[in-house]
């Protein structure tokens, strides 16, 4: 026999789920959401009362950056070390990925060392071809179409201050970008309602967005008329990574755009608000309101890393409870 054949399967852990990548938010059914949303908040309180939760000692994520990054990078690296894993810190300039070795090629090598991989990258269709070639878990760090970790932070966050978002109403005023599109596909999954605001020309594409229906969301004209009577106000900035050069363009068209206390007054007495961050004050949001009793961003915010966290556990181990 070959001493050097163990007979190892160099894939995923002993006793694994089946292979389930984390690519947009339609990845995962209402089931799914309501198990990881709950196994969330049981992290969450295990760390915020030093309680050591390491499931994934040995294991390792690598996250892939092709675009810059504050809170995901952080969330995911601290998460990682915390459930007891460690980290591989990757950029397209410090790696081959930005000497063009095919992103196929990468997946297959990547994949082979490590347990679990994010990614951070333009379109869409580059994480799907790296998924398509990985044998462990992608997430989607943000693309320029979606960001679904930061929408499951959002709803995690809703319901920790709020309790249930089904039924509920979210005004989405700014831009029909990444957030926008996640919105949507999370308010068909999960059964709330998206009020949609964007200024002409940056509307959110349904098909972009890829959602089948137009049930769950509402275009308004006026952002005034989306807020009114919302649970919670979210926006995000004018011109997302990948899109500088359209930037003065951009702050021209957006101008009325800007989520101020009167749209505020407009939602419900009781509405958050939120903002995934980094927030440009004086534009998209004024500083009254990101800085004010109604905002949230700091919890949503922090909430990327306990999310993630059970993000990552479920597409390793699968349900422990
Ligand atoms: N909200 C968010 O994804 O932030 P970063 O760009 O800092 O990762
Ligand atoms: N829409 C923004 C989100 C940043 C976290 C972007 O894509 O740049």
């Amino acid at each position: 026999m070959n001493p050097l054949h163990t007979g190892i399967p160099s894939t995923l852990p002993q006793g694994a789920p089946p292979l389930r990548h984390y690519l947009q938010f339609a990845d995962f059914s209402a089931d799914e959401y309501h198990y990881v949303l709950q196994r969330a908040a049981f992290i969450k309180h295990k760390f915020k009362t030093f309680v050591r939760h390491q499931p994934l000692v040995d294991r390792t994520l690598a996250m892939i950056f092709e675009k810059a990054s504050t809170r995901t990078r952080v969330s995911f690296e601290a998460g990682m070390y915390q459930l007891g894993g460690s980290v591989v810190h990757l950029t397209t300039g410090d790696s081959q990925l930005g000497r063009a070795e095919p992103i196929e090629d990468s997946a297959k090598v990547i994949s082979r060392m490590v347990d679990l991989v994010m990614i951070r990258t333009f379109e869409q269709t580059k994480i799907e071809r790296f998924a398509a070639h990985s044998r462990v878990p992608v997430i989607n760090g943000l693309t320029n179409e979606f960001h679904p970790c930061q929408i499951l932070a959002d709803i995690f966050t809703y319901i920790e201050h709020r309790g249930p978002i089904q039924g509920k109403t979210v005004a989405w005023v700014g831009d029909g970008n990444n957030m926008a599109n996640t919105w949507l596909q999370a308010a068909n999954i999960l059964g709330f309602k998206v009020h949609v605001s964007t200024p002409g020309g940056y509307e959110v594409d349904q098909a972009v967005a890829g959602v089948r229906s137009s049930d769950s969301y509402q275009v308004f004209a006026d952002p005034m008329q989306a807020c009114a009577g919302a649970d919670l106000v979210t926006t995000d900035v004018w011109t997302s990574m990948g899109f500088e050069a359209e930037n003065e363009t951009r702050k021209a068209a957006f101008a009325d755009w800007c989520v101020d206390t009167a749209m505020m007054q407009a939602a419900k007495p009781d509405a958050l608000f939120m903002h995934c961050l980094p927030a440009h004050r004086g534009e998209e949001v004024q500083a009254e309101v990101i800085d004010g009793p109604q905002s949230v961003v700091w919890d949503e915010a922090e909430n990327r890393m306990h999310v993630q966290k059970a993000l990552m556990e479920y597409l390793l181990l699968g349900r422990l409870d």
